[in-house]
């Protein structure tokens, strides 16, 4: 039987190059987004996926969302938690309360909120896997982003207590922890980077390669070709883990 997937905020970046991996690896794949015209046009180059749009953020989105998911999958065996948002970027006592808050609402109770919904499911499942997208930012302390940061530590919590209580039932449960990923996003940095330092783009993207060993940006079909294997039978012995895809980097910048 096909797996059967959930992945969260699914519709572009990361997200996306997860869906399709699975998608291509004969899985049953259900996607859930804020942003619906970036779900059709994910259908449109898939059309076998099936969507949902869903605010992480909230409670009722997805009740409503992972019931209609796992009605639409006949079951689940993957849930994907790779919903998370970037935050603001200041030193702590110039963020806004309302800023962190609406970061630690997405990254981390949308994380729970899909999850302890999602579990009784994966309990039915013959090898239930949930994988969490952590960050860099949840392996060391990163300046002027101490909510992404705290919240992606947080997911390591998380994830490491989910492996110790649903070991018994079969389900593994995993972190993926990605450094400087190619693509949009990172691309809206370094040039909110060049603005503010005068630099070149392009200097800016040399000077964030300057704390890992090999330099190049992450490639997001590595992340998705990680999950695939994680949530694999070839993964069926690690769980509880942390798996950083990063270029060794030695500090988050
Ligand atoms: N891009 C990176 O360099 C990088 C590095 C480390 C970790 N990560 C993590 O990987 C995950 C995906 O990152 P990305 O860069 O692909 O993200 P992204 O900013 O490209 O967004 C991915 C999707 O999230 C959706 N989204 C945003 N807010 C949402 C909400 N409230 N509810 C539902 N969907 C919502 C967007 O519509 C988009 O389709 C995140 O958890 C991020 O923290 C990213």
């Amino acid at each position: 039987m096909s797996q059967r997937v959930l992945v969260t905020a699914g519709a572009s970046g990361i997200g996306r190059e997860i869906v399709q991996a699975f998608a291509a690896n004969g899985a049953k794949v259900f996607v859930c987004d804020i942003d619906a015209p970036a779900l059709d046009s994910l259908v449109k180059d898939l059309p076998d996926v099936m969507t949902k749009v869903c605010d992480i953020s909230k409670r009722e989105d997805i009740e409503q969302m992972v019931a209609f998911g796992v009605d639409a999958l006949g079951g689940l065996d993957v849930l994907v938690n790779n919903a998370g948002i970037a935050g603001p970027t200041a030193p702590i006592e110039e963020i806004d309360p309302n800023d962190w808050e609406k970061v630690v609402q997405i990254n981390l109770n949308g994380t729970f909120n899909v999850t302890r919904l999602a579990i009784p499911h994966l309990k039915k499942s013959n090898a239930g896997v949930i994988i969490n997208m952590s960050s860099v930012a949840g392996r060391f302390g990163y300046a002027s982003r101490s909510p992404y940061s705290t919240t992606k530590w947080g997911l390591i919590g998380f994830t490491k207590t989910l492996s110790i209580e649903l070991g018994e039932y079969g389900i593994r449960a995993n972190a993926i922890l990605p450094g400087a990923v190619e693509g949009a996003r990172i691309q809206k940095v370094f040039e909110g980077r060049a603005q503010l330092s005068g630099q070149t783009v392009e200097e800016v993207r040399q000077d964030s390669m300057a704390n890992q060993s090999i330099k190049r940006l992450v490639d997001p079909r590595d992340i998705a070709a990680l999950a695939v294997f994680l949530a694999s039978d070839y993964g069926k012995s690690i769980s509880g883990q942390m798996l950083p895809i990063d270029n060794d980097m030695q500090k988050a910048s």
